[in-house]
């Protein structure tokens, strides 16, 4: 619990890097940014809404925290309890300009 604590205290700062989020909050145990890992690339997110207007910012951060199924396959992506409102808008603006080089580390 410690550690998580600690983190919640860093996350509250308001300079949250998107790539640190991402990789703090596990979302690169399912997703890379080039290619399908048990979900779909973020690359591949960023494409399908660049075509797909009605997927805002604010309606990609509320799936990242519900999580979801159907948009990519038969996989649940389960909600995200531990991601704040403001965080889920972080990653979901970084997520959908992704270009593709970027890395996570
Ligand atoms: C346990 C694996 C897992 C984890 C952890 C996970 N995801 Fe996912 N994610 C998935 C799967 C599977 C899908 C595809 C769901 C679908 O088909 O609707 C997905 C879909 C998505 C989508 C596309 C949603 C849509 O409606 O098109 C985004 C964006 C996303 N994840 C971001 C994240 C972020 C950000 C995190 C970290 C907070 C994260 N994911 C953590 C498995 C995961």
């Amino acid at each position: 619990m410690f550690p998580l604590l600690t983190m919640s205290a860093v996350y509250a700062q308001p300079s949250l890097d998107a790539s640190t989020l991402l990789k703090n909050k596990i979302c690169m145990h399912c997703h890379q940014v080039n290619e399908r890992r048990v979900g779909p690339s973020f690359k591949m997110v960023a494409d399908k809404y660049q075509q797909d207007k009605t997927v805002t910012v604010e309606e990609l951060a509320k799936r990242i925290v519900e999580g979801g199924i159907g948009q990519w396959g038969p996989l649940r992506m389960p909600a995200q309890p531990k991601v704040s409102t403001e965080e889920a808008i972080i990653m979901a603006d970084w997520i959908l300009h992704v270009k593709g080089d970027e890395q996570v580390n």
